[in-house]
């Protein structure tokens, strides 16, 4: 359904796009989520950040990375010199996954089949922003972008040609927040240095 309403409106900017995703349901994470959070930034970024899905802080605020993982990318790219505001960011899947456990709802990762039901949306936001540059935070961004086996340590850190643009792959932030202290430093320091690299290629 969603592919003839695409068809049926041209998705010709991002807000038009944003709109339309905002009544996809074409999977079963639309009925529990709040709401769709699709990506934002400027519509001529050179560069494009993409997390795994909305965490339960997106949910609510209806934007990307904003709770806690939100604020470390936030603090890492400003230490790496990246502007977010120039930035455009999204996610490979536009509803928040979770699992209720008493009142608090539990991240929850998106399957293969929620991946590509979303992809269309990403591929779109893809197709009107052109970024020279994709960075992929972990392994939901790096499976939708580079295919599903494609895992985040073998291609982590180095620039990758897909589709005629350079994409980096690297961790999820998310996951640097629940490594034990004995790893936390030296695994923020290698994250650190993989966004020092786009800073690099931006310059
Ligand atoms: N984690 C993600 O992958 N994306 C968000 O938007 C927030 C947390």
């Amino acid at each position: 359904a969603r592919h003839r309403a695409i068809e049926a409106a041209p998705a010709d900017s991002l807000a038009r796009l944003s709109l339309q995703a905002a009544g996809c349901r074409d999977c079963a994470l639309a009925g529990p989520a709040t709401r769709t959070v699709f990506g934002e930034g400027p519509s001529d970024a050179r560069l494009m950040i993409v997390g795994e899905q909305p965490g339960d802080r997106e949910d609510l605020a209806g934007r990307p990375f904003v709770g806690p993982a939100g604020q470390l990318l936030d603090r890492v790219l400003a230490e790496a010199g990246i502007d977010r505001s120039g930035t455009y960011v999204t996610n490979a899947v536009k509803h928040f996954k979770y699992r209720p456990v008493g009142k608090t709802r539990l991240h929850a990762r998106p399957d293969a089949a929620e991946i590509r039901a979303c992809w269309p949306w990403l591929d779109a936001e893809i197709r009107l922003v052109d970024p020279e540059f994709i960075v992929c935070l972990g392994a939901t961004a790096t499976g939708a972008l580079l295919g599903g086996k494609a895992g985040v340590h073998q291609n982590r850190g180095r620039w990758l040609t897909r589709a005629g643009r350079q994409v980096l792959v690297t961790v999820h932030p998310a996951w640097l927040l629940r490594l034990p202290d004995s790893h936390a430093a030296r695994e923020r320091a290698a994250f650190a240095a993989d966004l020092s690299r786009v800073a690099n290629a931006l310059a």
